[in-house]
């Protein structure tokens, strides 16, 4: 027994989103305990979390999701009692090389997790759960409703899944696999469906640090296609905020889309980027297109992905606080600022990486 009010769990928070979101819990809630657990891989960085690593109500583990037993003693040596599961492989461009690596993780990760739930708050030594106590906060991708025309519509909650990558297939299965401990166990779950989300501590192995990252240092920038593919952008912080209210107040069992009612074209964002960073640098303005490189593109590329989040809004009153040229220019700002995080987490195997991937 500890005084906190919840034992709280979360998985990947060493990651983008995951720090944002144990940042946020362990600020605002000093009566819950933060467990954060995380393999580290090369996507998870404990400099992503320096502001609060010394706070009294915050826990590191390192740990694997993969390792069932692993989990069991987490559970239990930490009297957990509500989960918030970010912990995944996340980048669609790996899935296409290693996809054995995304169902592991994605999926068997999960299951394992919804297992010591189960086990420890069921049939363990809470005996039964009740909503009001327990709590499995799965976060998952709108990639999971597969790609959009160039049209108006939008994916809602009731969007049939149809995901095309590895990434967003062990994704979707993730996703059964807790609406199905739900519906045969009982067990209190919670599902979001988030669009891309963007902002400080994102890996840059995704489109907009690799590119601030490419324009500051004067680095082709690889465009797969013609840019023409659409994605809906959402500041990370906003996604956080969002996750707080549906841990809290979301209906057990229920899906919530969130999204930021904000689609770019790539090829657009990306001069968006350029502008605000030659600015940033002094440059002519657009004096970066020129490191624009159309590219081969991504095998099974989703052309358009687009969140409804109306549900979010009405029922629980979410709304995205940012606006989009906003958020970008403090992105921007954040990443020229932290060239130091930017070379610590680019340390290690990633030249060869983003030299496989680029052929450079
Ligand atoms: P990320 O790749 O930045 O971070 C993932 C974290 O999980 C890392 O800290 C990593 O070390 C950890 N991890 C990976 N495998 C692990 C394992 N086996 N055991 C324990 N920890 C492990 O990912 P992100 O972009 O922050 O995404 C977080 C979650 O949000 C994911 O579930 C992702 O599917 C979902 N999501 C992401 C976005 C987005 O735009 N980035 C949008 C919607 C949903
Ligand atoms: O929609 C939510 C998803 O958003 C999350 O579930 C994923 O975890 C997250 O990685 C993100 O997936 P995307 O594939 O949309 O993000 P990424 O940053 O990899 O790519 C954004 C777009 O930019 C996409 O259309 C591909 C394109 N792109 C990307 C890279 C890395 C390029 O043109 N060149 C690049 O070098």
């Amino acid at each position: 027994m500890n005084n906190f009010n919840k034992n709280i769990l979360i998985t990947g928070g060493a990651g983008f989103i995951g720090s944002h979101v144990v940042r946020l819990f362990v600020n605002k809630y000093p009566e819950y305990r933060i467990v954060n657990l995380d393999k580290l891989t090369y996507a998870g960085n404990l400099a992503n979390l320096k502001d609060v690593e010394n706070a009294p109500n915050y826990t590191f583990v390192k740990a694997d999701i993969c390792d069932f037993e692993d989990m069991m003693r987490i559970f239990e040596e930490y009297s957990i009692d509500n989960v918030i599961h970010l912990a995944a492989e996340s980048h669609v461009d790996r899935s296409i090389k290693d996809p054995f690596s995304f169902a592991r993780t994605n999926v068997i990760g999960t299951l394992n997790l919804l297992e010591a739930a189960r086990r420890s708050w069921v049939e363990g030594r809470d005996g039964v759960h009740t909503v009001s106590t327990h709590r499995f906060y799965h976060v998952s991708t709108d990639e999971v409703y597969g790609a959009l025309e160039f049209d108006n519509t939008l994916f809602t909650e009731d969007t049939r899944y149809d995901p095309h990558s590895p990434y967003s297939a062990s994704k979707a299965s993730s996703d059964h696999f807790v609406r199905a401990y739900h519906d045969t166990y009982g067990l209190p779950v919670i599902i979001s469906n988030c669009s891309n989300n963007y902002g400080p501590f994102q890996f840059p192995e995704k489109l907009i640090p690799l590119f601030i990252n490419n324009i500051r240092n004067n680095k082709p920038l690889p465009v797969y296609g013609k840019g023409e593919n659409v994605r809906d952008w959402l500041y990370v912080e906003d996604h956080a905020r969002a996750i707080d209210l549906i841990f809290h107040e979301g209906k057990d069992g229920d899906t919530y889309n969130i999204g930021g009612f904000n689609e770019w074209k790539n090829i657009d964002l990306i001069k968006v980027m350029i502008k605000t960073v030659d600015r940033a640098l002094g440059r002519e303005d657009g004096e970066s297109e020129k490191l624009i490189t159309y590219v081969t593109d991504r095998a099974g590329h989703d052309l358009r992905y687009a969140i409804d989040s109306t549900k979010l809004k009405n029922e629980l009153g979410w709304e995205p606080s940012l606006q989009f040229e906003e958020g970008i220019a403090k992105t921007v700002r954040w990443y020229l600022d932290h060239e130091d995080w930017m070379n610590n987490v680019t340390s290690g195997d990633y030249q060869k990486y983003y030299d496989a991937m680029y052929g450079r």
